[in-house]
């Protein structure tokens, strides 16, 4: 299997729904509504999906919740290839954005990362990540989480969560705390708002990856314009397919992006909300524009280039990649 490189997963995201059922069932929560009969997440629309994420997520109670969730998304990864990933993690959810807790929580998720990374040779790092529909107060709080535990393992500072409340500007105070402490920075941007929103993402927050971005296609200078700057689009195309953003793989953007340069890179946002993994995600691609083994080995690289982990993390990466090549 082709080794892979992820930069756009949702911690929580990716939680197995038999995990949370587990959890659930631990804890005697009646989370039934939660699920289809077929133990798949249900939800009618990205805002319904919100809403079961965050149900699905009081079940993740202690930092021992959030290793074994740790370690069973990182065995999943593993299993499509990837070698390399950055997940969002949300102090919102671990601890209440307290400082003291989140480090706990912080321990226990880099704990079963070690632990992922001897057993299935998946190395993992951490973009912390404010929610925009929690506000820019909380944000702020989240922000000083991500400059009080910046290191080898907390590498970046992002924003996920509903694209249609507030503005980028709202946020400058959180983003202008994380880059003083020396944290490389991504937004949502451009899968529920179009255009204006991702230019507002890249000017006000001074970002240097998007998170999504596809709906930049509705205008082609913003698209030459991401090229020529060289700002990386985590594009997640699965997930814009399952909720309705683009009907196809074949009408998602990438394809677009990818020939006029855009520096484009392939991730599952929560792969099993969106019932995908990398491995299906790079299925759907070649299908959808007879994409190579050359051109996905040259987006790894790009991906791998515009990830936010240290130099030496980096080269130990690239060796994998290179070993798959020869
Ligand atoms: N949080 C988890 N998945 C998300 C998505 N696709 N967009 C915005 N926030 C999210
Ligand atoms: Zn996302």
């Amino acid at each position: 299997m082709k080794p892979k490189i992820e930069l756009h997963l949702h911690l929580e995201g990716a939680a197995p729904p038999a995990f949370i059922r587990s959890l659930a069932k631990q804890k005697k929560m009646d989370l039934s509504g939660l699920f289809n009969e077929d133990g798949s997440y249900k939800f009618t629309d990205f805002w319904h999906f919100l809403k079961v994420y965050e149900a699905a997520v009081t079940t993740l109670q202690r930092p021992e919740d959030f290793y074994a969730l740790t370690l069973a998304v990182l065995e999943e990864s593993a299993k499509s290839g990837v070698v390399y990933s950055e997940s969002f993690l949300s102090p919102d959810f671990c601890g209440n954005r307290d400082v003291s807790a989140w480090k706990e929580y912080l321990h226990a998720i880099e704990e079963a990362a070690a632990k992922a990374e001897t057993d299935f040779g998946i190395t993992l790092r951490g973009i912390i990540t404010c929610i925009r529909h929690f506000g820019p107060d909380k944000a702020r709080q989240t922000a000083r989480c991500a400059a009080e535990t910046k290191g080898r393992f907390i590498t970046g500072f992002g924003i996920a969560g509903d694209e249609k409340i507030g503005a980028p500007k709202d946020f400058r105070y959180a983003f202008d705390m994380a880059r003083e402490a020396g944290l490389r920075l991504t937004a949502h941007a451009g899968e529920w708002g179009g255009p204006t929103s991702v230019r507002d993402a890249i000017k006000d927050l001074r970002v240097e990856r998007i998170g999504h971005g596809a709906r930049a296609i509705e205008d082609m200078a913003l698209v030459e314009e991401i090229a020529e700057t060289g700002i990386v689009l985590e594009l997640c195309p699965g997930s814009n397919v399952a909720l309705g953003i683009f009907p196809t793989f074949r009408q998602h953007p990438i394809g677009e992006m990818y020939r006029r340069g855009v520096k484009v890179t392939i991730s599952t946002d929560d792969p099993p909300f969106f019932h995908t993994t990398m491995e299906r995600e790079y299925q759907m691609l070649h299908e959808a524009f007879d994409w190579d083994d050359g051109v996905f080995a040259g987006i790894a690289r790009t991906s791998l280039d515009a990830a936010f982990c240290d130099a030496d993390t980096k080269a130990a990466i690239m060796k994998k990649l290179e070993a798959a090549d020869a």
